[in-house]
């Protein structure tokens, strides 16, 4: 059946396939570096475009102008997300897309069983077994991610918790999940009459499932959780392209399974934490800081703006260290306008970035550019951790866990062993935050308390536009 684009042979179609896996694959390549992610962005949305525009009409699934209607009213709400949700709330956005398309594919694999019932056309096993796996995978996404989004923007609780009946209920809605597969693949006999109600019973189970798998997760865990589902959304495509015999949806299916797996395992490293710990580990509740001895107790120096100014003023090299703090701030502007204003008066400045400073992998960088700071001052933590001995002063700005020495000083701290940004190796530390509430990780930050380290309290884009005005002032 060739609709619209009646009469050509299925190879055109193949082809068209296999120029839109090509794209996806070029778009995934430019995405790995900020200078061209934005060109990879478009290019894969262009591949799934032509792939969908493709499937419709070649297929006959809709007629060109409801598919151009429907282009239209998905493109609007694209475009309007795109304009009204914040930086910050990215990561529950992504959780949200994920969702969607582990909920698409469970929905339409069940369909394809549907409909192979209603047209008589035989359910043979490997359409049963992938549609069971997409069933249970896209379920579990379109919940798990919904909870996710919801912890993240705070309409659902997101401190960790652990009970013995949620634990049971995972137990039991698994065990419901693959037992309902199990009849679906087993009683094709269902061909001709009654609908495939085993299949509708494992998508209700594994719903279950999904919420259960996330409620216990902390909320400060939820960018890895994200990066996991976002995985297995694409895990679920697959496998409904497997159902439907459709190449394009398994290439692309493929591709996110196996990138949001490669994000999961890097944002993991980068935190020194195990898969296994992030998901029944439980960091990021508010206990962690109760036992904690006031390490602060006397050692804290305050500093303001005017003193910061006279370090600047006499500084050759400057090393602007960005965290969570200047996202929720929406400091970057203040902070970029900073660094020119010092690189005009001759000094270097560059921005340390580590991996997983604030919520989600390449947040920093991404807010850096946005207010047009150079890629090439912006350096990682490997490149940047030797260079501090030669830095005159530091400006944490927003940022704790990353600056954290304890990470290599303390094997019982939840950071223990994670990579972190020698700060106190400069000559001087300026850590900008509005007072000495822990990060991330709720525990103590012993940098707050050295010698060569002052607080600059207040909001980050308060005291780094203060900043800039003193600095201005007495050019
Ligand atoms: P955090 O350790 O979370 O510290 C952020 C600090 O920002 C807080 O201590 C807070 O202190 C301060 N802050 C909040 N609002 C502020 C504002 N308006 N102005 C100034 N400061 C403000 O952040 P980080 O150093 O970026 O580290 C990130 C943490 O998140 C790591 O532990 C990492 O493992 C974790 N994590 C990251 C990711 C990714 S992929 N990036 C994913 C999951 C988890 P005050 O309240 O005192 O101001």
């Amino acid at each position: 059946m060739a609709g619209v684009l009646g009469g050509l042979p299925n190879s055109v179609l193949q082809f068209v396939y296999l120029i839109a896996s090509v794209l996806f694959i070029q778009g995934l390549r430019d995405m790995t570096h900020p200078r061209t992610a934005t060109r990879g962005n478009g290019i894969s949305s262009l591949g799934m475009l032509l792939a969908v525009v493709v499937t419709v009409l070649w297929f006959e699934i809709a007629s060109p102008l409801v598919l151009g209607a429907a282009l239209l009213v998905g493109g609007a709400v694209g475009a309007w997300l795109a304009v009204t949700v914040e930086t910050t709330e990215m990561p529950q956005l992504v959780g949200l897309f994920n969702g969607f398309g582990g909920g698409a594919s469970a929905l339409v694999a069940g369909a394809e069983l549907v409909d192979r019932v209603v047209t008589g056309s035989g359910l043979p096993v490997g359409v049963t077994a992938t549609a069971a796996i997409a069933g249970i995978i896209g379920a579990v996404t379109f919940w798990g991610s919904l909870v996710a989004a919801g912890k993240l923007h705070g309409v659902v609780g997101d401190s960790p918790v652990s009970s013995t009946v949620g634990h049971g209920i995972k137990v039991v809605t698994l065990a419901a999940a693959v037992a309902s597969g199990v009849v679906l693949v087993a009683q094709p006999g269902f061909v001709g009459g009654a609908p495939v109600s085993s299949y509708w019973v494992l998508v209700a189970a594994a719903s279950v499932l999904g919420i259960f798998l996330v409620v216990p997760i902390g909320g400060a865990d939820m960018p890895v959780v994200i990066a996991l589902l976002n995985s297995y959304s694409g895990l679920a495509a697959a496998t409904t392209g497997f159902v439907l015999g459709n190449t394009v949806l398994i290439v692309a299916g493929t591709l996110v399974g196996a990138s949001g797996l490669i994000l999961t395992v890097i944002m993991c490293e980068s935190m020194n934490r195990s898969l296994v710990n992030v998901l029944f580990g439980g960091l990021g509740g508010d206990d962690e800081m109760e036992d904690m001895p006031d390490i602060y107790e006397g050692s804290i120096s305050e500093t303001s703006a005017e003193e910061v100014e006279m370090l600047l003023d006499v500084a050759d090299r400057v090393v602007i260290v960005p965290g969570y703090g200047m996202a929720v701030a929406q400091a970057q502007h203040a902070v970029a306008e900073l660094a020119e204003l010092l690189e005009e008066d001759g000094v270097d400045v560059e921005f340390g970035i580590h991996p997983v400073a604030g919520r989600m992998p390449g947040h920093m960088n991404a807010l850096l550019a946005e207010a047009d700071v150079p890629y090439d001052k912006m350096r990682e933590l490997e490149e940047v951790n030797p260079t501090f001995s030669q830095t005159d002063v530091v400006i944490v700005t927003g940022a704790n866990d990353v600056v954290n020495p304890m990470a290599n000083t303390d094997d019982s701290s939840p950071i223990a062993g994670m990579p972190v940004l020698e700060v106190g190796e400069a000559r001087s530390v300026v850590v900008n935050k509005r007072s000495l509430s822990p990060g991330f990780s709720g525990i103590p930050n012993p940098l707050f308390a050295e010698d060569n380290t002052s607080m600059l309290f207040g909001d980050a884009k308060a005291s780094m536009q203060e900043l800039v005005n003193v600095y201005k002032e007495n050019r």
